[in-house]
């Protein structure tokens, strides 16, 4: 234990989680994941596991690789749509449920089988086909958690048409700065979504981007309770091989937003075996994945990947909290899912709010639980397992990117042995490594960047419209190794902890130090609901750390709270890494995604003017944040 002295170190690492959870032997014997999996070699694992697709005409070689541009299933001919919905359709699966959809207003639901998700999909497909949609038109889509959302998706793949799906919380200046950067012509939008009770005016935020992406020359406005549109089932137009399926613009919070370009046949094998494998998913699986499907965990995993395996799925439209606290888990006693799919920051507000909204119902039918989207403090995830996995189900606390299109690095469940707050082991054939400043790699329970070494079928293949900036931001710090921009760990049984973006890293007294554990150190305290991290310059120790820290209950701190706080932390990791201010504060700011925002937080421990609050869920929390980072520095001084 300990930190490590050396200032060679890219980032040091504290190792304060001990928990195991061993896979439940019954839960191993008929896991989809067998620990040969692991022996495979790379070129036999993704060799069979294309076979899960169906190509019209097979492809004739696995992969290409020339640093950073890759191709998988060279020669392949394939529709994602074709895959996801049709063959499905032709093989008996007509009446299986594709989707259960759960509007907000609680009355209003919707069951779509895989026969009627075809007959959808093609005639909107239809519709667009009229609007001179064609192979290679692109296509805007901004809409809510609504079915017609992934219909519009597989209506353009079915197409040919590659589109990029913006976040319906986003306002009309980021939606026109996406259109104009893919130069889309058509927009696909719905005129109203529901959320917290409160209709979000989609089609006028629309107008307003339209006015400013001159590209754009129609405008598709889908009815929100999904109104008859006449129209006759007419298709047959095929997509090919690696051809563009979609873009996605990563929420990146300061620079030009990056559209992540990914392509048909590798990413759609990657997704629906890593899908496959992961979930556990069998054939009467219902699967939640609570994600937005305007995030790249909604693309892989609530459309292409499930829909690939046939799977049923649901989508909730609103908030976990409307009409009450309670709302996901009469979601869950209602349909009965098995897998549940979410992140961290999710399972932080069910925490704070409490285990007893999900004790009022019936969660027994889930068997597998999954986390992604940032690195989950231990305290979230053994809370996660207990009151909503009723402490038997395995957790799968999933790594990856937008620009990954696939999960990396993951347990798979019946496999692996558990640690909470660690993603364990790279994907079988994922060649992850933890390097350090001179690209060596860091030898077992050292600190460093997380690279992968080897390409991967889901990989992004670009960056739409900027070369340039793919091979700088992705490829040149380390000859043909994919630099991933997070800070990670690898253990001494080889299991990988994620340490957050490597921009977050604080160097404390001449300690690089990922604020990730300082943040589950202060969440293993009982009273703390979320915490977040952030580093201030200090003349003494190079930066000083300033917590930002939600209690449960929405308790109010206190001087004695505080240093209660700095103790734990002490006792916890150690002296040095004891927060030197304490910031308490209601809510903490994050993007519309959930991660919490770091850089506002530098910003407010510096008492800076805030940057860009743009891309974020709710800007009057920073401000408030402000007013209280102020208050408490001035404490400081007097
Ligand atoms: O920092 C990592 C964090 O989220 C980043 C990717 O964000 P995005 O492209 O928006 O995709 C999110 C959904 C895949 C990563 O670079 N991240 C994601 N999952 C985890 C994670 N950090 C730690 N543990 C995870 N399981």
């Amino acid at each position: 234990m300990g930190v490590q002295k050396s200032t060679e170190k890219a980032i040091e690492t504290l190792q304060v989680e001990k928990r195991r959870y061993q896979p439940d032997p019954e839960f191993s014997k008929q896991a989809n994941a067998q620990p040969d999996i692991y022996r495979k070699g790379f070129d036999e694992f993704w060799t069979e596991a294309a076979k899960r697709i169906t190509f019209f005409e097979p492809w004739t070689g696995l992969y290409e690789w020339k640093p950073p541009y890759a191709k998988w299933y060279i020669g392949a001919k394939l529709n994602v749509c074709y895959n996801c919905v049709d063959r499905h359709v032709e093989s008996g699966l007509k009446d299986k449920v594709a989707y259960f959809w759960e509007g907000e207003p609680e009355d209003d639901r919707r069951e779509i089988t895989f026969g009627q998700l075809q007959r959808e999909v093609v005639r909107f497909a239809n519709g667009l086909k009229k609007l001179g949609v064609k192979k290679g038109t692109h296509v805007g889509i901004y809409m809510g958690m609504v079915p017609e959302l992934p219909i519009a998706m597989l209506a353009c793949t079915r197409l040919g048409a590659p589109f990029t799906v913006v976040f319906g919380g986003f306002s009309g200046e980021a939606l026109s700065d996406r259109m104009n950067d893919m130069q889309c012509e058509l927009m696909i939008t719905q005129d109203e979504g529901w959320r917290r009770g409160n209709r979000v005016p989609l089609k006028a935020n629309a107008d307003s981007a339209l006015a400013d992406s001159p590209t754009v020359k129609q405008c598709l406005v889908v009815k929100r309770t999904g109104g008859d549109v006449q129209m006759h089932p007419g298709r047959d137009l095929w997509a090919h091989d690696e051809d563009l399926l979609y873009l996605l613009y990563t929420s990146g919070t300061t620079a030009k937003p990056k559209g992540i370009i990914h392509t048909t046949a590798g990413y759609l094998v990657g997704v629906s075996t890593t899908h496959h494998y992961i979930f556990d998913v069998k054939p009467n699986s219902v699967y939640w994945c609570a994600a937005d499907i305007g995030w790249v965990t909604g693309h892989s995993y609530i459309v292409f990947g499930p829909l690939a395996n046939a799977t049923t799925g649901i989508i909730y439209e609103g908030t976990p909290d409307f009409p009450d606290k309670d709302r996901w888990w009469k979601i869950v006693e209602r349909y009965r899912p098995d897998i549940l799919y979410t992140a961290p920051t999710t399972i932080r507000t069910h925490m704070k709010w409490g285990p007893e909204y999900a004790q009022k119902h019936d969660l027994s039918s889930l068997r597998v639980l999954g986390s992604v989207g940032e690195p989950i403090n231990p305290e979230a995830w053994v809370w996660y397992r207990e009151h909503i996995g009723g402490n038997r189900t395995p957790v799968v606390d999933t790594w990856w990117q937008t620009e990954t299109g696939m999960i990396l690095i993951t347990p798979l469940p019946g496999i692996t042995t558990l640690k909470p707050g660690s993603a364990t082991q790279p994907f079988p054939t994922i060649d992850a490594a933890v390097f350090n400043n001179q690209g060596e790699t860091v030898p077992p329970g050292g600190g460093g960047y997380l690279v992968i070494r080897k390409p991967w079928p889901a990989m992004l293949r670009g960056i739409y419209g900027d070369p340039e900036r793919y091979q700088q931001t992705y490829w040149n710090r380390w000859k043909d190794t994919y630099f991933v921009g997070d800070g990670a760990r690898v253990d001494e049984d080889g299991d990988f902890w994620l340490l957050g973006r490597v921009d977050d890293v604080m160097n404390v007294s001449g300690h690089r130090i990922s604020t990730i554990e300082i943040e589950s150190a202060l969440v293993s305290h009982p009273a703390v609901a979320e915490a977040a991290v952030a580093g201030r310059n200090d003349r003494q120790t190079g930066q000083a750390i300033v917590a930002f820290v939600t209690l449960k209950g929405g308790k109010e701190g206190s001087p004695t709270m505080l240093k209660e706080l700095r103790e734990h932390v002490g006792k916890v990791i150690g002296k040095f890494a004891a927060p030197a201010n304490i910031v308490f504060t209601p809510e903490l700011p994050k993007t519309r995604s959930g991660k919490i925002m770091r850089r506002l937080l530098r910003d407010v421990s510096e008492n800076r003017p805030l940057g860009d609050t743009t891309t974020l869920a709710d800007p009057a929390v920073v401000a408030e944040l402000a007013r209280r980072g102020k208050e408490e520095s001035s404490k400081e001084e007097s």
